[in-house]
C-alpha cells in the first residue's frame, strides 16, 4: 500500500531542539517564534510552520542541477537544510520519485533528507539507508503524488489505511482536481479521517486554483491548499531577466519573452518588497501566505535560498497590495501547468 503513496511531505525534527540562530537583518530573513508560525494543516491534528521547504532539486538531475550532481550540490543541499531548520522551518516536501534512479547520477532525495536529519541529531549517517528504516516517528504527512487515470479509489482506501494503522498522522492529495478532491474527501469522512491537504501549482503567476474550484473547494472543506512551484521556478525572484533565462528544462517554459511579459509585475513586487525591507521573493511567498488557508513550499538550492525564504514569514501584505499584484499579474499569459491537475 505504502508504494501508491508516491509523494510526502515530512515534518521533521519533533523532538529535536530547534537550535534558536540569530536573524539575517541583511537579506530581511529572520528566525521563527515557531508555535507562532504554525498552522494546522486541514482540520487534521497535524501543526505545520507555515511555508514548507521542497526538496525536488536534492539529488535530482532529471529536471535541476543541469543534469549533474555533485559534492558541491550536495553541501548546498545540506546547508539550505540546516539553514531551514535553524530559522524554524521543520516541514520539508520530498517524494518517492525525485532523484529516481532511473535518472542517470541522481540520488534520491527522499534518502538524502533522511541523511540529513540523522546527520543533524548527531546519527551516524551511515548505519541506515532510508527514512524508513530510520524509523522516524514524525513522518507525519503522506501525499498521493497525483491521480491515477484509474484505480482511484483504491489510493484513497490506502491513505485511510495507512491512518488507521498508524503509519502516518495526516494524508493528503497532490495535483488533484476539485471533482476529484470533494470525491476523495468524502470516501474518507465516511471511515473518520479528514483529508488534510491538497498540493498544488500556485503562485501569483499560476493562479489556476483560483479558477478551477480547487482554492473554494479547499476553503470550504477545510483542506490546506499546499502550493508548490510558489515563486514560479524562480521566475518570481527577479533572478532572471529577458536577457538571462534560467537553463534547461525550466529555460523552455520561463522564456525570454514571458519573462518580458513579467517585467510591469517584477517592478511592482519589487516596489513594493522596498516598503517593507523584503525581496521580491518574499512578497511573493508572503502573497501566497497571508491568505490563510495556503502553505507555499518553495524549493531551497543553498542555505541563502532557504533563509530569504523565512523572512516570507511574520509580517503581511495589505488587502489593497495583494488585489492589485492579482490584477497586475492577470495581464500575464500563464506557463502551461502539470497536464495531471485536469485528470
Ligand atoms: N506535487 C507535485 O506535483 C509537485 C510539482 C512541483 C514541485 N513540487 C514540490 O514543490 C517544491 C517547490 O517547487 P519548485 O521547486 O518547482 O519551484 P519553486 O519553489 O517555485 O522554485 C524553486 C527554485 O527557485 C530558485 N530559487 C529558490 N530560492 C531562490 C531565491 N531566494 N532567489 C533566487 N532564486 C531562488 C532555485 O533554483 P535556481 O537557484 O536554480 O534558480 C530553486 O530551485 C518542489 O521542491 C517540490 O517539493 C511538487
Amino acid at each position: 500500500m505504502a508504494l501508491h503513496l508516491s509523494s510526502a511531505c515530512f515534518t521533521v525534527l519533533g523532538n529535536y531542539q530547534v537550535q534558536k540562530i540569530r536573524a539575517i537583518a541583511s537579506d530581511g530573513s529572520a528566525t521563527l517564534r515557531t508555535e507562532e508560525e504554525k498552522v494546522k494543516l486541514g482540520s487534521s491534528d497535524l501543526k505545520v510552520t507555515r511555508l514548507g521547504i521542497g526538496a525536488w532539486s536534492w539529488g535530482d538531475t532529471s529536471y535541476w542541477n543541469n543534469f549533474e550532481w555533485d559534492d558541491r550540490k550536495l553541501k548546498a543541499a545540506k546547508a539550505a537544510f540546516d539553514a531551514s531548520i535553524d530559522s524554524g522551518i521543520t516541514f520539508f516536501d520530498t517524494a518517492e520519485v525525485y532523484g529516481s534512479r532511473l535518472s542517470f547520477g541522481a540520488i534520491n532525495s527522499e534518502t538524502l533528507l533522511g541523511r540529513f536529519i540523522r546527520e543533524r541529531k548527531g546519527i551516524d549517517p551511515e548505519t541506515e539507508d532510508s527514512l524508513g528504516r530510520l524509523g522516524i516517528s514524525s513522518v507525519d504527512l503522506y501525499q498521493l503524488h497525483w491521480p491515477g487515470v484509474w484505480g482511484n479509489e483504491g489510493y484513497i482506501d490506502g491513505l485511510g489505511d495507512a491512518v488507521e494503522q498508524g503509519l502516518v498522522k495526516a494524508v493528503g492529495v497532490s495535483n488533484y482536481s476539485e471533482k476529484r478532491l470533494r470525491e476523495a474527501h468524502e470516501k474518507l469522512k465516511k471511515r473518520g479521517i479528514t483529508l488534510a491537504s491538497n498540493q498544488v501549482n500556485y503562485s501569483l503567476i499560476y493562479r489556476a486554483p483560483e479558477e478551477n474550484g480547487v482554492k473554494a473547494a479547499c476553503d470550504e472543506l477545510g483542506i490546506t491548499l499546499i502550493a508548490y512551484s510558489p515563486i514560479a521556478q524562480g521566475a518570481l525572484t527577479g533572478k532572471y531577466t529577458p536577457g538571462n533565462p534560467p537553463s534547461g528544462p525550466r529555460g523552455r517554459i520561463y522564456t525570454s519573452e514571458f519573462l518580458s511579459s513579467l517585467q510591469p509585475l517584477l517592478n511592482r513586487i519589487k516596489a513594493i518588497g522596498g516598503n517593507y525591507n523584503k525581496t521580491p521573493t518574499q512578497v511573493a511567498l508572503n502573497w501566497l501566505i497571508v491568505q490563510d488557508n495556503v502553505v507555499p513550499i518553495p524549493g531551497a538550492k543553498t542555505a541563502e535560498q532557504a533563509q530569504e525564504f523565512a523572512g516570507a514569514l511574520g509580517w503581511r501584505l495589505t488587502d489593497e497590495e495583494i488585489t492589485q499584484l492579482r490584477s497586475l499579474a492577470s495581464d500575464i499569459k500563464p506557463v502551461s501547468g502539470f497536464p495531471v491537475e485536469k485528470l
